[in-house]
């Protein structure tokens, strides 16, 4: 992968674009990995599980996957993780996943998974994590892909669910890193979660938050003073706070947009209308991701592209949202300097 850099070339076309984002080293921080199930593995693992989906074909799937909010989307989202059962269908998503990411120069993965949504079904906790972890240790033993799990809380359940979860997450401790909070924003906010947080970051975990993608700028602020954060998963709607935004370019929190998801959700009107590189010019710490892949069309690479396209970014930065994806994640400090001095020796032969 890496290995293979086009040639140097004067002009900008879109060809030229996409072969640079390809060749450059990065990090995936946003991406839920029951979002990456593509319809074609949907419907492998569903027949062998004799599931039945409520489509005939993966044309029908696709064509279902237009959406105009959140929640849309994360109807078909459960529905679809419906089909997941067995240890080694969680190992087969995740493992192909990892493969996509390889090919795309991925380094290294931050990879969120929703327990509540399969523990909900009757799939035993240690089935999910395991299927997910023994794909992640394959990755980096033959991909050479690090990784860190995140377990997410789904906001619209309460509480106390949250909190068995966590208890379930305890004998599996080694393999997660850190504790974040997904599903629908709207009239559940971060504050909904302060003690299982507490909790969470007392037994050593990190904390992240989706905030700010359908919600106010109060949700995120609230992820940063009750959750304790350390990122914020999209974080768009802090632009509407001047005084927020200040506080995040202060602390240097970075924040993991996707620009394709905020378009297939219709949280901005149009790529064009993406605030990525007004987030940029503010000083803001921001990474690029795919957030559900599968769903949303397109791969962290299909992210890079589409942004330097539509908002006219440059190599430079494009450079620094792959730099930013090392400095952002929870990797050590040696780990992070040795891909970002690989990163820095890509750029510098194009
Ligand atoms: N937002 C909230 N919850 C989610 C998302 C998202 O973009 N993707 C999967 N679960
Ligand atoms: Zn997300």
């Amino acid at each position: 992968m890496s290995d293979v850099i086009p040639a140097r070339s004067p002009s900008g076309d879109s060809n030229n674009i996409a072969a640079f984002v390809a060749a450059l080293p990065k990090a995936e921080l946003h991406l839920h990995i029951e979002g990456t199930l593509e319809p074609e593995l949907m419907f492998a693992i569903a027949a062998r599980n004799g599931i039945r989906l409520p489509y005939s074909s993966v044309e029908e799937v696709r064509a279902a996957y237009r959406f105009s909010n959140l929640q849309d989307f994360l109807d078909i989202y459960y529905a679809g993780a419906s089909a997941l059962l067995e240890m080694q269908d969680f190992y087969d998503l995740t493992w192909a996943y990892l493969q996509r990411a390889f090919t795309q120069n991925v380094r290294h993965v931050e990879i969120f998974f929703d327990p509540q949504t399969h523990t909900g079904r009757g799939v035993a906790f240690a089935t999910v994590i395991d299927g997910i972890s023994r794909a992640l240790d394959d990755a980096e033993a033959r991909l050479g892909i690090s990784s860190r799990l995140i377990l997410c809380f789904l906001r619209h359940l309460d509480e106390t669910a949250a909190l068995q979860t966590l208890d379930a997450a305890m004998p599996w401790r080694e393999h997660i890193a850190g504790v974040g909070l997904d599903s629908s924003e709207r009239g559940n906010p971060p504050g909904k979660f302060r003690e299982v947080f507490r909790r969470a970051r007392a037994a050593g975990f990190v904390a992240v938050a989706h905030a700010g993608e359908e919600g106010p700028p109060e949700y995120v602020r609230e992820a940063l003073d009750i959750l304790e954060v350390v990122r914020i998963d999209h974080g768009n709607n802090a632009l509407e706070d001047a005084d927020l935004v200040a506080e995040l370019v202060q602390k240097r929190i970075p924040l993991t947009v996707c620009p394709l998801s905020n378009v297939k959700l219709c949280v901005v009107d149009d790529i064009s209308a993406h605030p990525l590189k007004q987030m940029l010019d503010l000083g803001l710490f921001v990474t690029v991701n795919s957030d559900d892949p599968a769903y949303f069309g397109g791969y962290v690479n299909e992210n890079y592209v589409a942004v330097a396209e539509a908002l006219g970014l440059g190599r430079e930065e494009l450079a620094q949202l792959a730099r930013n994806s090392f400095q952002a994640s929870l990797l050590s400090q040696a780990a992070k300097s040795v891909l970002i001095a690989e990163l820095d020796a890509v750029t510098h032969r194009f």
